[in-house]
Order: C-alpha cells, then sequence, then structure tokens
C-alpha cells in the first residue's frame, strides 16, 4: 500500500502500527528541516558575532505541529488525509521563530539566510511593513530547504518567523488574550492591543535610533 493512502485507510486495514510508522517518519523529516534551519541560524549567530562582535539575534524557537493539530487543520479544511495533501497543504509543520534586537536585524538575518543557495523561497509576508489590521508585526518566510536521508534527498518547508524582542513580546502576550476571547475579542480590547503594538513599534524606532548611535555601521544596513 502506497505510504500516500494510509491515513486515510487507517480505519479501513486497522493497521495501526504501520501507519503510525510511517506518520512518524514523516514528521521526522519536517524536525530534520527544522533543525537545519536551526543550524543555519546558530551558525550566522555565531559568525556574525565573531565578525562584528554584535549578535543580531537574541533567541530562537523552534516547534512541530502536534500530529493531532495536523489532522484537526485537514479536517477543518475538508483535506484528503493523505501524506500528499499534508505536504501541499500544511505549510507550518514545522516553524522556526526567531526574535532578533532591532528591526534592521531582523531583515539582515533573513536575508543572510536567503540567499543561501539550497534554501528556496516559496513566500513571504512582511507584516512589519504591513502590519496586521491588529496591529501584528514580524516577517514571514515560507522557506524549503534539502533534506539529506539515508537514501534520499527530501525538499522540506519550514516556516520562518522573525520579528525584534518587542514584537515577539507583543505577540505572546497577544495570542493568550485572542485564545481567551476566541474569535470575539471585545472591540475595546481590540484598540488596546493595537495601541499597544503601535507602542512597540515606537520602542523599536527608539532603541533602533539608539543601538545606530551607538554602533553606527556595525548595525548594518538599513531595512
Ligand atoms: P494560519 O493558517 O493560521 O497559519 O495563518 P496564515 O496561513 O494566514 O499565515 P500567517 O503568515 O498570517 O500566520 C502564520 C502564523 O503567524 C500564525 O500561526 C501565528 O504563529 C503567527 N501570527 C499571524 N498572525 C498573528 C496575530 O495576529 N497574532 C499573533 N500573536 N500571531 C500571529
Ligand atoms: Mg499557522
Amino acid at each position: 500500500m502506497p505510504a500516500s493512502n494510509q491515513l486515510s485507510q487507517l480505519g479501513a486495514s486497522g493497521d495501526l502500527a504501520r501507519v503510525r510508522a510511517d506518520f512518524t517518519r514523516f514528521m521526522m523529516e519536517y524536525k530534520f528541516g527544522m533543525d537545519e534551519v536551526e543550524t543555519k541560524i546558530s551558525i550566522l549567530q555565531e559568525e556574525f558575532t565573531h565578525l562584528h562582535d554584535y549578535n543580531p539575534i537574541e533567541h530562537v524557537l523552534t516547534r512541530l505541529k502536534t500530529p493531532e493539530s495536523i489532522l484537526e487543520k485537514i479536517r477543518r479544511r475538508g483535506l484528503d488525509p493523505s501524506f500528499e495533501a499534508i505536504r501541499d497543504n500544511i505549510t507550518d509543520i514545522a516553524g522556526v521563530r526567531v526574535a532578533c534586537s532591532f528591526v534592521r536585524d531582523v531583515y539582515n538575518v533573513y536575508d543572510m539566510l536567503i540567499s543561501q543557495p539550497d534554501v528556496e523561497v516559496l513566500q513571504v509576508k512582511d507584516y512589519i511593513d504591513n502590519p496586521k489590521p491588529n496591529g501584528y508585526r514580524s516577517l514571514h518566510g515560507l522557506i524549503r530547504v534539502p533534506v539529506h536521508l539515508s537514501d534520499r534527498i527530501v525538499p522540506v518547508t519550514v516556516e520562518l518567523q522573525l520579528r525584534t524582542v518587542a514584537m515577539d513580546f507583543w505577540a505572546s502576550l497577544e495570542h493568550k488574550i485572542y485564545y481567551k476571547y476566541r474569535d470575539s475579542v471585545p472591540e475595546d480590547l481590540l484598540v488596546q492591543l493595537q495601541d499597544a503594538a503601535k507602542t512597540a513599534a515606537d520602542l523599536d524606532e527608539r532603541m533602533g535610533a539608539l543601538h545606530l548611535q551607538t554602533h553606527g555601521e556595525f548595525a548594518g544596513p538599513s531595512p
């Protein structure tokens, strides 16, 4: 039975152990893709720190979507429960979030990463240039990296989110509030969140200006 059909045949065949093994293998590919990207970022961070005595990255977070969350998303979207459909449609199975010090670091780190020949950019969403209506700011890139397995090379899609620590602070807390209220965030709370996002953006601007004053050319090119 081809691997692609095994999820849909779960009920019929009852071959749970086999499906579980295939699913684990499928998830491993995403983990390896995520590890590849994490390693690329840590190499950039270490080398940049060595060369310029400056570390543009505050912290990096990786996360793999849980199988339950993947299955819930395919159900919600009415997709075929096959590995192919998941691969083609669920693009945030592997996620890497990079919190940088300043706005220009966000763009610099992103540029350094995507200029590598084995990194393919599938999609970019610049929510820093175009913040979401609620005030959310971040640079999102959907990238694909090759993962070398024992017998083949698989291209793996990884969702990359880069933001400043101020943007990260706002997004983490907004996420908590949003999940408390789900889809019905009260209007006044929404306005306050937008206002807080503006405060975070102002802080980024002020800190960026201070950084430029104190570091000059080492602050890197402007975004
Ligand atoms: P999903 O289908 O939910 O993944 O969103 P999308 O396909 O529209 O992609 P988008 O790039 O807009 O968002 C992907 C991810 O960015 C989300 O899963 C969140 O982690 C993050 N994100 C996007 N919008 C917001 C927001 O308004 N607030 C917070 N806290 N995070 C957000
Ligand atoms: Mg998502």
